[in-house]
């Protein structure tokens, strides 16, 4: 069998990803637009259902009017009214695949969502996951079809140098760069 090659970039660039809450103006180009929407459209996801439906918002007024309806937790994530771009990542719940008690879409969006990410990466440009907004004014809000679920939201833009005092204490506040040690997330079975 063919071995396929080591492409050691790809961890280079896991690695040197973090969550980005500070953006410079500068719209993304369309290019990098098709990238991100290109590595989402590849995702694995349960019995190849595909669950995955983005809403990409690029217009900035149409952004900072978005934000006034995500029903964000006081202020936290008010940050994505300066973003160039806006990506709200839906499930098409009716194509969901249940096993075990549990919903796939949530896997398959989650998997499909992170490549977008870190396709945006590859070209520089960073994002936040984001779950702290309330589904249920947001989707009214974009009219989505009922069968939709909002799995997660990002916005995505070039980062800008000098951080707000806000997304320094974020940081800290959610001990960013700490991560559990590999004999803690490697566990024995018995
Ligand atoms: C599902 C999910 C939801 C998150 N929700 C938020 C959020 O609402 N606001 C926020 O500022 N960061 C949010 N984050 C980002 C995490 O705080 C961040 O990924 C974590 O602290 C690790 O930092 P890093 O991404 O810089 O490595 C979320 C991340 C994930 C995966």
């Amino acid at each position: 069998m063919k071995r396929i090659e080591p492409m050691k970039d790809t961890i280079e660039l896991i690695k040197k990803r973090y969550s980005v809450r500070d953006f410079l103006p500068d719209p993304l180009p369309q290019e990098v637009i098709d990238d991100m929407i290109e590595a989402a459209r590849l995702a694995p996801s349960a019995q190849n259902r595909q669950p995955w439906r983005y809403v990409i918002i690029t217009e900035p007024e149409k952004i900072k009017e978005l934000v006034k309806h995500t029903g964000l937790i006081g202020l936290s994530n008010y940050f994505i009214k300066d973003a160039p771009c806006l990506v709200i990542a839906c499930a098409e719940a009716k194509k969901s695949v249940r096993l075990n008690q549990q919903d796939y879409y949530l896997v398959d969006v989650a998997i499909s969502f992170h490549q977008m990410i870190l396709a945006a990466w590859a070209h520089g440009v960073g994002s936040c996951w984001l779950a702290a907004f309330n589904e249920e004014k947001l989707a009214k809000y974009l009219n989505l079809p009922k069968s939709y679920r909002i799995v997660a939201m990002s916005p995505f833009g070039y980062p800008k140098d000098d951080k707000t005092l806000y997304s320094k204490a974020l940081n800290v506040f959610s001990g960013s760069e700490r991560r559990l040690r590999k004999e803690e997330i490697v566990v024995n079975s018995h």
